[in-house]
């Protein structure tokens, strides 16, 4: 079975001290760029919708549908967990009972007591249907899908109270910052990384992975990061691809003659398999 939850992919990659990514989705290209870098390197791989990005493209019975048969007609054979990136309470359970392999429950934004309670619920749910949860703790700065984090540290107790609900990986702020990391950006905090590690058995998530530098996300995972997330990367990357296709006098594919998507994002999406790849070899997963 090609879809699957991420409980031994992640706790293997925390015993085995290397990272599996979390690539985001937008669109059938993204989505079709991203399962090819998998396939290709021989790589388990977590594909996830934001909010945002699952109303742009239909709903998440949608989305799923839309994994399940890219993974069917590109022949994909490579564990693929089907995930929601930061999902609010209703979100989260919305995707439990489409049949996602995994949901966030992004609750940082409630007062502590009812984060931990609604985490509750949403592992009482999933777990019942064999689905992993991932909840965070501690607020990740930048901006994701109009939601700004002031990006606090995680507060140790409070990360061992959510990680003691059963959740299967815990995204925790260390310092990282969703979007391009400003200039005066002050790295990540190793300090408490360690700490929550050494307190804590449960993968490690790091949000925010576009923009720290290889040597710092090396050492986060050599540490107990698990998990990456990675979107901004993809977006850039896609458009500096488009962009340069078209200023490469491709602009016959999109002016008034016409717009053939089938020639215009195909530098894109060859520009999202290159980059994923690229993650997956910084992040160290082995091929299965
Ligand atoms: P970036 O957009 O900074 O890569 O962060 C992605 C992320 O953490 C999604 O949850």
């Amino acid at each position: 079975m090609v879809l699957t939850n991420g409980n031994e992919i992640f706790n293997n990659a925390r015993k085995g001290k290397y990272a599996v990514g979390a690539f985001n989705i937008n669109d059938l290209e993204w989505t079709r760029g991203i399962l090819a870098a998998a396939q290709e390197t021989n790589t388990p791989i977590l594909v996830q919708t934001s909010m945002g990005a699952a109303k742009y493209m239909g709903g998440y019975e949608l989305c799923l549908h839309l994994v399940q048969d890219t993974i069917k007609s590109m022949g994909i054979t490579v564990p693929v967990v089907m995930h929601l990136d930061h999902g609010n309470y209703e979100a989260a359970k919305e995707c439990i009972e489409v049949g996602y392999n995994s949901v966030m429950f992004d609750g940082h934004d409630l007062p502590f007591d009812e984060n931990l309670e609604k985490t509750k619920e949403i592992v009482k749910l999933a777990h019942a249907k064999g689905m992993s949860v991932e909840a965070e703790v501690g607020s990740i700065g930048g901006t994701e899908d109009g939601i700004t984090g002031a990006g606090e540290l995680a507060d140790v107790e409070e990360a061992k109270t959510l990680a003691a609900t059963g959740v299967d990986y815990l995204a925790v702020g260390i310092g990282n910052i969703h979007g391009v990391y400003p200039e005066n950006w002050q790295g990540l905090n190793f300090d408490r990384l360690q700490e929550l590690a050494a307190e804590i058995s449960t993968p490690l998530v790091l949000h925010g992975g576009s923009g720290i530098p290889k040597e710092q996300i090396v050492k986060a995972i050599s540490m107990g990061i698990s998990k990456v997330n990675v979107n901004t990367e993809l977006q850039l990357s896609f458009a500096k691809a488009t962009r340069e296709y078209i200023e490469a006098g491709h602009d016959q594919d999109v002016n008034a003659k016409g717009y053939d998507p089938r020639k215009l994002l195909a530098p894109g999406t060859k520009a999202i398999t290159d980059t994923t790849k690229e993650r997956i070899e910084w992040f160290g997963t082995p091929s299965i």
